[in-house]
């Protein structure tokens, strides 16, 4: 599975250098957006690099859901453990850099077997305003290829990121819980 190509206007690993390099400079009380530090932010860049970055367990720093729960009603995710990044906690879900992740889990087992990823790269109302990831476990109902990816890219085009996560997920906030694309704050 090819990673869609970001929309026109997602900001480049440059410009996100830049623009932290100024908020860095500009203000050192506010969580840095636009930014491509590790601890903040998951990374643009694919399976690849979404998988290493999930392995140094960088959102595990992050605001968690205390413990895995079972799935709300509208879920596919199964048992899952919701983390919101600092952006997210501080700004809420239309900044931009917002992240979540989403850990899944098979049974009763206390590792996760699968990861959901979701960082806002544009303002807006759209699902291409969101970069979407996720790999599922393999017994996962929820289409996915041998290596478990079930999205990979951004909300718009033909990939599961737009016909699979967005249209669901724009229902937070629409007699769901939560609110523009993200149903848990943890
Ligand atoms: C049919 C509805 C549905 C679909 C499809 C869906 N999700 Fe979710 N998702 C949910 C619900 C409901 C939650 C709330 C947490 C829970 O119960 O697991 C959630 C939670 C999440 C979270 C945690 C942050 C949040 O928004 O609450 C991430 C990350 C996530 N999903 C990613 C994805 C990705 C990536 C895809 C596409 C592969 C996807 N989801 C497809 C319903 C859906």
């Amino acid at each position: 599975m090819t990673a869609t190509p970001p929309p026109a206007g997602a900001r480049s690993s440059a410009a996100n250098a830049a623009a932290l390099a100024a908020v860095a400079c500009a203000c050192a009380c506010a969580p840095a957006s636009d930014a491509d530090d590790p601890s903040i932010v998951p990374p643009l860049a694919g399976q690849e690099a979404t998988e290493a970055w999930l392995a140094e367990g960088h959102h595990l720093a992050w605001t968690c859901e205390p413990a895995p729960r079972a799935p709300l009603a509208l879920s596919p995710h199964g048992r899952a453990r919701a983390c919101a990044n600092p952006v997210a906690v501080a700004l809420g879900p239309t900044r931009v850099d917002a992240s979540y992740v989403l850990e899944l889990f098979e049974g009763a087992a206390a590792a996760p077997a699968g990861y959901g990823v979701q960082r806002r790269t544009l303002d807006g109302e759209g699902g291409d305003a969101w970069y979407w990831y996720m790999r599922v476990p393999p017994g996962s109902a929820t289409i996915h290829d041998a290596t478990g990816l079930a999205a990979d890219g951004w909300g718009f085009g033909d990939g599961p990121a737009a016909t699979y996560c967005t249209p669901c997920h724009q229902r937070a906030g629409d007699g769901q819980p939560g609110a523009a694309f993200v149903f848990v704050v943890p």
